[in-house]
This record gives C-alpha cells, sequence and structure tokens, in this order.
C-alpha cells in the first residue's frame, strides 16, 4: 500500500482572505500539487494561515522548502507531520477557505476540542479543514 506523507502548518501573513494576491496564490499552489500530486486544504483567518499538505514524501519535501522560504508569510510553525496509508484530501489539489465560510476560532469553541498538547490542537484543525472540503464548492 502506499505511504504518504503530510505536514500540518500555521503561519502569519499579511494577505488578505479571498483578496486578489490570496486568490493567485491558491491558483499557483492548484497548479503546482496538480503537478506533483499533492493534495490538501489551506485556511486563511485574520492574519493566519493553516495548511495541512500531503503527497508523495519526495514531492511534499520539495513543495515545502518552497513554501518555507515564500516572503507572503513568516513564522512557519509545524502542528504536525507523518505518514498516512491514505490521503486525508483526495477531492481538493488545494481547497481554501475563509473566514467567510466558517471561523476556525468559532469552530474550536464549538466542538469539544480539548487542547491540552499540541497533537490534540492538530487533531482538531484536521477535523475543522475536513469539514470545510466536505462543504466546499
Ligand atoms: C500559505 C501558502 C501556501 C502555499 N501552498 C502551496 C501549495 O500547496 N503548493 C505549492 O506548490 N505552492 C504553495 N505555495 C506557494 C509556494 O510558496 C511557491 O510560491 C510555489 O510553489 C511556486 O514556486 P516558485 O515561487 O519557486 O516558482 C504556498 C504559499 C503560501 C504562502
Amino acid at each position: 500500500m502506499a505511504t504518504f506523507s503530510f505536514i500540518l502548518y500555521r503561519s502569519e501573513t499579511d494577505l488578505r482572505p479571498g483578496s486578489e494576491p490570496a486568490r493567485a496564490l491558491v491558483e499557483t499552489a492548484r497548479r503546482c500539487n496538480e503537478r506533483f500530486g499533492l493534495t490538501g486544504f489551506l485556511h486563511h483567518e485574520e492574519g493566519f494561515f493553516f495548511q495541512w499538505l500531503e503527497g508523495e514524501p519526495v514531492n511534499l519535501a520539495g513543495i515545502m522548502a518552497r513554501i518555507e522560504r515564500d516572503p507572503r508569510h513568516r513564522n512557519l510553525t509545524y502542528l504536525a507531520q507523518g505518514t498516512e496509508p491514505e490521503r486525508q484530501f483526495s477531492r481538493w489539489r488545494m481547497g481554501y477557505s475563509t473566514r467567510s465560510d466558517a471561523s476556525v476560532l468559532r469552530w474550536m469553541a464549538e466542538h469539544p476540542v480539548v487542547i491540552r498538547e499540541r497533537s490534540e490542537y492538530a487533531a482538531g484543525m484536521l477535523a475543522f479543514l475536513r469539514e470545510r472540503e466536505a462543504f466546499a464548492h
């Protein structure tokens, strides 16, 4: 069975959610991800990006090296990384949502996500992103 790698990170940005430059970023990401077989979801809310990205280990590492250097965000912090037998986001080359779709702060407050450790925070964030995928169109 194929093994995929995944990464979940948070970063800070001055890009406005849903703005033209943000949409352009997502368009480029979609094109690249299609080429490299990467899938995932990007949520953009109040100065933060949260992104889950997954695929073949070598392709994921290559794109992550570019993302880490991208001047459109800073203070990139890994929340989780590892391997998985199947993708979490097979529908999306890169889904995108903003607070007008759903607020992650509100979602975390309304769901029983108990955050004592970073891994629990990461699990809550993944659940939020997967729910966005299910509702996105
Ligand atoms: C928050 C954020 C998420 C990004 N996500 C992806 C992505 O999923 N896939 C991707 O190829 N590029 C992504 N990028 C863009 C890359 O950093 C990079 O600009 C792109 O891969 C093109 O590479 P190049 O600028 O070296 O030509 C993202 C950038 C930011 C700031």
